[in-house]
């Protein structure tokens, strides 16, 4: 679909209670990694690991944000976002991941939150953005049915601790990614592979998930208890059967796995039959327990994926075929650009009926952005967004529920395996120097949010004649 860049977008459209907001999570922008009393997480000890993380990148300075969280929370201010998104980091609260509780890492978390509401933000806490205090991943980490206790202890202390202030919580962030990556492929911490620990971990999530939910909203009757999933849109390469099956296996394993089970209708094993494997760590009870009723899902989409058969691959009998193998744009991530993906996967999550209400916990993109003169254009992000903003207005005009929009992120920040490498930030970040520069994106979504649209219009008339003549200039 083509829409016109500057036309018709505009914040009231989306109604007065709708929560415009940035994400991020405590790994990729906290730094200080040993600080405070501070104990290892998975994170801390992967990125040691040689060649698991591009040139050797990793987070123990990051973008300082422990030392420069007044800095980042005033430009959000300045910005006129008003709902930060951020997550807890497990090892810096506890640092063994079970007993004792450092003290310096509640005041911390302490600190953010009521720095964050003296200047008018929201904070919206997720407890588990994937990094695991190590200490429990030498006990197995998720393959050990423990974590479920583990986990449930943290959560309390975070809600005994802050939950007067905090009244909207993410239990987790992204199951699929953090069990894929991490217990199956081997690419994140703890770099663990195959399904023996892929499975179990994937069980032990899902039973951690919903009692992190009972805890949250046993304390916090009051609180918004929510958790967040990715999803991409899926498309078989051709309508042949085997390529259509072959995204329906796809969908199952990405897009299906964790919200069906938590939503009360077991695993998606029919169309993915080696999930029929996980009855072996299920136990009585299990798949009760496996249930909550959340307040909110948090649906997090930046792309499409397109899916052909292919025997060579284990468990699945499918692959992706890349954005840059099929001659469509894409993002420094390689993923394609199809803002009707975020309308796509409103209307898929909409369609369970139980789910009562959706956020958009995350949407963005990383381009190759340049620092010229104290200025970054990134107009292909400004465009993104924008594009993908209609297309949460097109699913809220039909009627479906799409309450918040997060986007992914505030500054650049650490991007997992990737490194430093791509940037998703508003505000580009010097490294070396953590000097902060807000982005043209930075720029546009600040005039959005404080409705300056004319403003807006003719920025964004200009930057189009600005990507119409970069395009040009490319064919
Ligand atoms: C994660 C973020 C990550 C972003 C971009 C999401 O999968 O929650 O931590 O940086 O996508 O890759």
């Amino acid at each position: 679909m083509d829409i016109e860049v500057g036309e018709e977008l505009n914040r009231d459209l989306f109604g007065k209670d709708f929560k415009w907001g940035v994400s991020t999570a405590a790994y990729q922008i906290e730094g200080a990694h040993d600080a405070d009393g501070k104990g290892s997480s998975i994170w801390d000890i992967y990125t040691e690991r040689k060649k698991k993380i591009l040139n050797g990148h990793h987070g123990k300075i990051a973008c300082d944000f422990y030392n420069r969280y007044k800095e980042d929370i005033s430009l959000l201010k300045d910005l006129n976002i008003p709902n930060l998104r951020l997550s807890t980091s497990w090892s810096r609260i506890m640092p063994s991941g079970t007993g004792p509780i450092n003290h310096k890492g509640i005041d911390f978390y302490n600190r953010i939150i009521d720095t964050s509401l003296e200047n008018g933000i929201e904070p919206w806490l997720t407890l588990y953005h994937w990094d695991l205090p190590h200490a429990l991943e030498q006990k197995g980490g998720w393959t050990n049915r423990d974590i479920i206790s583990w986990f449930a202890e943290y959560t309390e202390i975070c809600a005994k601790h802050f939950g007067d202030r905090v009244k909207h919580w993410m239990v987790m962030n992204e199951p699929m990614v953090f069990t894929g990556a991490g217990y199956f492929l081997g690419v994140h911490a703890p770099g663990r592979t195959g399904a023996n620990n892929f499975l179990p971990a994937v069980h032990h999530t899902v039973l951690s998930i919903s009692e992190g939910g009972r805890i949250l909203k046993d304390l916090l009757p009051a609180a918004e208890i929510g958790t967040t999933f990715s999803c991409s849109f899926i498309q078989p390469y051709t309508n042949r059967p085997k390529d259509v099956n072959a995204a329906n296996r796809i969908d199952a394993l990405l897009n299906r796995m964790f919200i069906e089970p938590i939503l009360g209708m077991g695993y998606p094993e029919n169309d993915l039959s080696f999930l029929k494997k996980i009855s072996k760590y299920m136990r009585p009870g299990d798949e009760d327990k496996m249930a909550f009723d959340f307040d909110f899902i948090g649906v997090q989409n930046y792309t499409r994926e397109i899916v052909k058969n292919s025997y060579l691959t284990p468990y699945v009998q499918a692959s992706l075929v890349k954005a840059k193998d099929r001659g469509v744009p894409y993002t420094s991530m390689g993923w394609e650009v199809y803002p009707e993906s975020i309308y796509e996967m409103i209307r898929k999550f909409n369609e369970y009926k139980n789910i009562k209400k959706i956020y958009i916990t995350e949407n963005g993109a990383a381009f190759p952005d340049h620092l010229i003169d104290g200025k970054v254009n990134d107009t292909q992000r400004t465009k993104y967004i924008q594009e993908n903003l209609k297309q949460v207005l097109r699913a809220r005009n039909e009627g479906m529920s799409a309450e918040g929009y997060f986007v992914w992120t505030l500054t650049d920040n650490f991007e997992w395996s990737e490194g430093y490498h791509p940037r998703f930030g508003l505000v580009h970040v010097d490294f070396e120097t953590q000097q902060r520069t807000i982005k043209s994106s930075g720029h546009w979504y600040s005039d959005f949010l404080s409705g300056q649209n004319d403003q807006t219009k003719s920025d964004l008339n200009l930057e189009k004649s600005n990507l119409i003549s970069s395009n040009a200039s490319r064919s």
